[in-house]
């Protein structure tokens, strides 16, 4: 294995005690230079044998997160809630869920990883709340209340009925009767998910009020969660049913409806303007083609999460079933959004998160080695334009989970999936099938640190199943091993940080008619860095043209040849500086 320099080789050896050499990009904000880390809060670390994560467990591990050059975490929701939908059901929007510790615990989190350059991003759901929210029980008395407006309320049809045919993301219909106020009441996900009622701008300003209360507390930024799903259309009427249950999925009655820009333009206003922060709003049924108004100098967010390249394993239609995908799709799906933001915006590079099967999974032919795809990916991520997010457990190369039974499984949607895939048709083991590939709880087992009870995740009996079978499936493990996974990330987030190129340089593609390799370069004034990996499970020769006169800086091979690359390599090439 070659390496990129004696800082970052060092790096590598003693395992990331020594600083790399960074560079000094001008012109970027610390958000575009940054590596981003997810923390699933539930999965990451428990301290009190309870057998679910905590704050005090996140803040234990932060030394894990700047040995990878990480200078922000996102953390999934940790407010008070009833925890239908695991947090993203929320019941009080500035305070602490007891079962994730104190707000003490987290002042203290946002101290200690302001001590190690990492900054804290809160995830903002403000799509709906909780039902046990205060507003939604006051919101349900009855229609003249002060908060009667703040929440999606309707009659019924004359026969009683749903006002709509629409079906809610995680099954059934989206609306809910409400005995006590005498009306159906409109919720996009769970009926415990209320949809929130943007319309009214005492509401607005709640929210507002809300994030600025974390802003008040030194968070770097927020990631909005469901946002395209907070402007309703202007009439409500019935889909064409797309399924035999005679409904029509809500995404795409209501998603990204005109005007949903002004709410944004005010959101952006009332909390990102003047700060520096960023904002990454999470927009299904935002594409390409609409990013110029989501994101760059007229945009709403500094970034969005674009599920084009994670939606091509999926075939349209109710809910997702595998499909045969090529590797020029996932290229092409990548590089529209790299292209969209190439002269204004940025755009986050994700392949991993807490509602996505894990990458190593979901991108590779049958067959592949978790590891060397693991690495594979890797590479892309940590070297395209834009600020990579690396979902915990990606770091070790964590696989799915070799679920057994439809009962093994906490996920909302996961048991919506397989009941919708039975009505459907499909036999339990085809139903089961599906939610195995593509149940949100892959992502969810809990992170695994050491080779103690419970990968050193809990004392306790953790609350969904341990990975088992591999010991050197962790992060203390792969710490200790020069070749492992996580050392291989350690060293490109090294050479992020060495070379401006990968955060400044603009991104071309090269060979895009590839099935087997997906490179490209970063080029900034003459210097370039290449990457190329090869995603198939053969060896493919090396064109001559892929970087003439560069050095070969890293190779995820041992002993890498030189026209070819093995199955699943990946190389990173530089010209000489
Ligand atoms: C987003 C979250 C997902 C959650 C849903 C409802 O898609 O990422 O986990 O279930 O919104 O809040």
């Amino acid at each position: 294995m070659k390496f990129v320099s004696v800082l970052c080789a060092l790096a590598l050896l003693a395992i990331a005690a020594v600083p790399c050499g960074a560079a000094e990009p001008g012109g970027l904000a610390w958000w575009q230079k940054t590596i981003v880390y997810q923390i699933y809060p539930k999965s990451f670390a428990d301290t009190t044998g309870s057998g679910t994560g905590d704050l005090a467990g996140i803040t234990a591990r932060l030394d894990h997160l700047k040995e990878l050059g990480v200078g922000a975490v996102w953390l999934t929701p940790v407010y008070p809630s009833p925890m239908v939908d695991n947090g993203y059901d929320i019941a009080d929007y500035t305070a602490i869920d007891p079962s994730y510790g104190t707000m003490a615990d987290f002042d203290r989190l946002v101290a200690e990883a302001k001590k190690r350059g990492i900054r804290i991003v809160m995830d903002l759901v403000f799509n709906h709340s909780s039902d046990a929210h205060p507003w939604f029980t006051e919101s349900k008395k009855d229609r003249t209340n002060t908060r009667a407006d703040w929440y999606v309320w309707r009659d019924a049809k004359p026969d009683g009925s749903a006002p709509t045919n629409w079906r809610s993301i995680f099954g059934g219909s989206a609306w809910t009767w409400c005995e006590e106020r005498g009306q159906y009441y409109l919720h996009t996900f769970a009926p415990q998910q209320p949809d929130l009622n943007w319309e009214n701008p005492d509401l607005r300003r709640a929210l507002y009020d809300a994030a600025r209360f974390w802003l008040d507390k030194g968070v770097g930024g927020f990631r909005v969660d469901a946002i395209t799903y907070i402007k309703k259309p202007a009439v409500f009427a019935d889909g064409v049913p797309d399924g035999k249950d005679g409904m029509a999925g809500i995404h795409a009655m209501t998603a990204n409806q005109p005007g949903i820009l002004d709410f944004l333009r005010e959101f952006r206003r009332e909390v990102r303007a003047g700060r520096d922060i960023f904002t990454v709003g999470e927009a299904n049924g935002v594409g390409p083609d609409d990013l110029k108004d989501w994101v760059g100098e007229h945009g709403v967010f500094d970034m969005v999460f674009e599920f084009s390249h994670l939606d091509l394993a999926c075939s349209g239609g109710v809910w997702c079933q595998p499909r045969d995908w090529k590797l020029t799709e996932l290229k092409r799906a990548l590089m529209a959004t790299q292209r969209a933001t190439q002269n204004s915006g940025w755009c986050p590079v994700f392949f991993e998160n807490h509602d996505q099967p894990r990458s190593v999974d979901h991108f590779f032919p049958e067959g592949a080695d978790p590891r060397r795809s693991a690495k594979v990916l890797a590479a892309v991520l940590l070297t395209l334009r834009g600020t990579p997010f690396i979902y915990q457990g990606e770091e070790i190369g964590l696989p799915n989970y070799p679920w057994r039974s439809v009962d093994e499984l906490n996920d909302i949607q996961s048991h919506g999936q397989y009941e919708f895939a039975l009505k459907e048709g499909f036999s339990p083991e085809q139903a089961l099938a599906f939610v195995r590939a593509f149940s949100r709880d892959n992502a969810r087992t809990p992170m695994l640190w050491d080779e103690g009870a419970n990968a050193g995740f809990t004392t306790g009996t953790p609350w969904l199943p341990v990975h088992a079978d591999d010991t050197a499936l962790n992060a203390a493990a792969q710490t200790r091993d020069p070749k492992s996974v996580l050392n291989w990330c350690r060293q490109l987030s090294c050479l992020r940080r060495e070379r401006e190129e990968l955060t400044a340089g603009a991104c071309e593609e090269l060979l895009p008619e590839s099935e087997e390799l997906f490179a490209f370069a970063r080029v900034l004034e003459n210097r370039r860095v290449v990457t190329v990996a090869n995603f198939s499970l053969s060896a493919v020769s090396l064109p001559q043209e892929i970087c003439s006169g560069c050095k070969l800086l890293l190779s995820s091979e041992d002993e890498p040849r030189e026209a070819e690359l093995a199955p699943l390599e990946a190389r990173i090439y530089a010209t000489e500086m």
